[in-house]
Formats: C-alpha cells, sequence, structure tokens
C-alpha cells in the first residue's frame, strides 16, 4: 500500500542469524516515529529484482519482532547477487543486475535502502551505492570477523548457544571419562570457538588462526589423564585445519563459498586412533543461526537500527553503521569490507587461554 510518507527500504542478505528480526523492528520503529513508511524487501537482494517482492512493516506488526529468531524477510546467500567465492574474492555484480536494481528501488519510490549482512552481502551494497542506490548498511555475521566494528550481532547469540552445548557436553563427557569434539561454526575466523571454548571450560581449542598438529592435541589429551583429568573437551571451528593440511569443505561451486564441515569427525578419529580414549563428536552446525537473540544482541540490534535510520536522516550513504564502545558510528562501509577480522594471535583471548593451559594444537 503505497501512501505519501517518505519511504525506506530495508532487506537482510547472507545467512541468517539472532537478532535480524530485531533489528528490522527498531529501523521500523525509528522510521515511525520520523513519520516514514518502511517497506520489507523480501528473499535478500533477489527481491529488487523482477519479479520483484516487498511487504509492508506496519508499526503495530513490530511486536513479537525483538525476540524472534531468523528473519521475516527471508534471506539468500546465493543466487544473481553472488558477490563472494571465498576469502577475499569478491565479484563485480553484473552492470544489467545492478541497474535493474536501481530501476526497481527508484519504482518503489524508496528515499534509502538498509542493508543488513555480513562481508558478503555488505560487498553487494557497496556496489549499488556505486550504482547510486542511497545505502546504509548494518553488520550481521555470527562468525564476527568483519572489520570496522568491534562486534557484529547475531555472534553473541551463537556463542551463547555454543556455550550451552558445552556446558551439557561437559557433564556426558565427565560421566563417561570420553573425549568430546565440539564443532562450531567460523568459516576464516575462530571467534565462536575461542570465545565459547574459554566461557564452556574448553581444555584445546581449534581456530583456522592456529594451525595444529595432532601429536600437540593427544599430548594435552595425556596431559589431562596424567593429572587424573579422564575427560576433555575440544572445541574445533570448522575453518580449522592441520599444519601443512587443508580446510575440510563438504562441497562447492563456482558462484558461492564452499561449504564447510566434517573437521570435527576428522580431528575426533585421529583423536581415537592416537590415544585409545573414546571419543565422540557433536557437530553443533545451524543451531547457531538459529533462535532468538540473547539480551546483549537484542540492545545491539535495536541500538545499530535505530542508528542506521539517523545515518539515512543525515545522508550519510554508503556507511554501516558500527560498533566503537561506548558508542554506535558509523563508517564508509568500504573500511568493513574485503578483509576478514580475525582473532589475533598475541590478542587477550589467546593469552587468556594459554595461561589457564588450554592448548590451541600448536
Ligand atoms: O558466514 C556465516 C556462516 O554461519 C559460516 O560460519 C558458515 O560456514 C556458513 O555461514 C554456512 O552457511 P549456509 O549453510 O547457510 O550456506
Amino acid at each position: 500500500m503505497k501512501n505519501d510518507k517518505p519511504r525506506i527500504g530495508i532487506l537482510t542478505g547472507g545467512g541468517d542469524c539472532p537478532g535480524l528480526n530485531a533489528v528490522i523492528r527498531a529501523v521500523g520503529k525509528a522510521a515511525y516515529h520520523r513519520g516514514w513508511h518502511t517497506l520489507g524487501i523480501k528473499g535478500g537482494y533477489e527481491g529488487l529484482l523482477a519479479p520483484v517482492q516487498t511487504m509492508d512493516l506496519f508499526y503495530k506488526e513490530m511486536g513479537h519482532l525483538l525476540v524472534t529468531g531468523g528473519t521475516i524477510l527471508g534471506t539468500s546467500n546465493k543466487g544473481r547477487f553472488s558477490a563472494k567465492t571465498g576469502k577475499g574474492e569478491v565479484h563485480r555484480i553484473p552492470k544489467k543486475i545492478l541497474e535493474e536494481a536501481k530501476r526497481n528501488f527508484k519504482k518503489l519510490d524508496l528515499q534509502a535502502l538498509v542493508c543488513v549482512g555480513g562481508d558478503g552481502s555488505l560487498t553487494i551494497a557497496q556496489q549499488l551505492f556505486e550504482e547510486g542506490i542511497p545505502v546504509v548498511g548494518v553488520p550481521k555475521t555470527i562468525d564476527n570477523d568483519l572489520e570496522a566494528t568491534v562486534i557484529t550481532f547475531g555472534f553473541d547469540s551463537a556463542v551463547h548457544c555454543a556455550t550451552d552445548a558445552l556446558d551439557r557436553l561437559h557433564t556426558t563427557a565427565r560421566s563417561h571419562n570420553r573425549v568430546m569434539v565440539l564443532e562450531v561454526m567460523g568459516r576464516h575466523a575462530g571467534w565462536i570457538a575461542i570465545s565459547a571454548g574459554i566461557s564452556g571450560g574448553g581444555d584445546i581449542i581449534l581456530i583456522p588462526e592456529i594451525p595444529f598438529r595432532y601429536e600437540s592435541i593427544c599430548a594435552k589429551i595425556r596431559e589431562r589423564t596424567r593429572n587424573g583429568k579422564h575427560f576433555t573437551l575440544v572445541v574445533v571451528a570448522e575453518g580449522a585445519k592441520p599444519a601443512g593440511g587443508d580446510i575440510v569443505a563438504r562441497s562447492g561451486g563456482a558462484d558461492r563459498e564452499v561449504r564447510l564441515g566434517g573437521i570435527g569427525q576428522l580431528v575426533s578419529d585421529e583423536i581415537e586412533k592416537r590415544t585409545g580414549k573414546e571419543t565422540r563428536v557433536c557437530v553443533l552446525g545451524h543451531l547457531q543461526r538459529g533462535g532468538g537473540p540473547t539480551s546483549f544482541d537484542r540492545l545491539l540490534c535495536t541500538r545499530f537500527g535505530v542508528r542506521a535510520v539517523d545515518l539515512i536522516a543525515n545522508k550519510r550513504f554508503g556507511h554501516m553503521v558500527a560498533l566503537r564502545p561506548p558508542d554506535t558510528v558509523s563508517v564508509p562501509i568500504t573500511e568493513a569490507i574485503g578483509r576478514l577480522r580475525t582473532v589475533p594471535l598475541d590478542g587477550d583471548l589467546v593469552q587468556t587461554g594459554r595461561a589457564l593451559g588450554i592448548s590451541f594444537g600448536d
């Protein structure tokens, strides 16, 4: 339904995560209080192409969104807008796709577009901005690997999920004197693995930033056994790899990033073979992306959404909201994309882990 109010659009791109709906709500509410109307673009960027798919976001329908997982707009991490196929590999979106998106943006009579997404989605947002669409970004990814913000939303909820899993694995590992391997997400960066690993009392944490050796992992397990600890919790990021080895991929395609998964099983098999200890593996997978956001993420999403509307009011297009505690700020989208923020090897998290005797398998 069209009316005379200024209109803004919002879309969610890439993999989903807890908090997308909370951002949609915050944008919709903040826009409403400025007298603007918000239009949701459905199915990620694809919704900007024929057949254009939209939904009106009316104020009275925002009620449940703060706590609801997923995205009411739907999303996509493949299709005609795929901008990334791997680490650092950026595709230019074909000119005719960008032009069609711009034409439809104009037909929808929108004044600005809020693009909520991670590295890939913000790379697309930047290309749309260069095409002349007034875009602002909101940084999302459970992997927390985006530059220019100290944290992305969705990450805290994923860490909470992985920590809860470790708490549960802890009791069963202890009861059976087993090694439990938990595989968590984290394609290029081990933020979830190291954060949940430390929060959940993990003994061995394997992250993409630190290639591991099986001898080192098994030495740690034997050391624990000598010290009377007959169980061990291992957390492994899906993108972790052995020194001199490669990531474990399930599938891939020329037009999209490879699908990771399986390193947990390999690590588990190798530990059992080398130590003789009974070992089990648990792959947490998309549980980390499902469900509602933690209170931290609810607050962050709300701050991000409100700030995104401020950016539109101030015509700071081509910018993204970011958290620089204690404030939310805005940064050019170009500062956030094209390079990934990984866990620093000399940073506080790794140091904290090492001081506790946690092995990183190196
Ligand atoms: O980038 C976020 C992420 O959760 C990665 O950790 C994971 O590799 C990927 O998405 C999985 O995406 P999907 O299964 O939705 O294609």
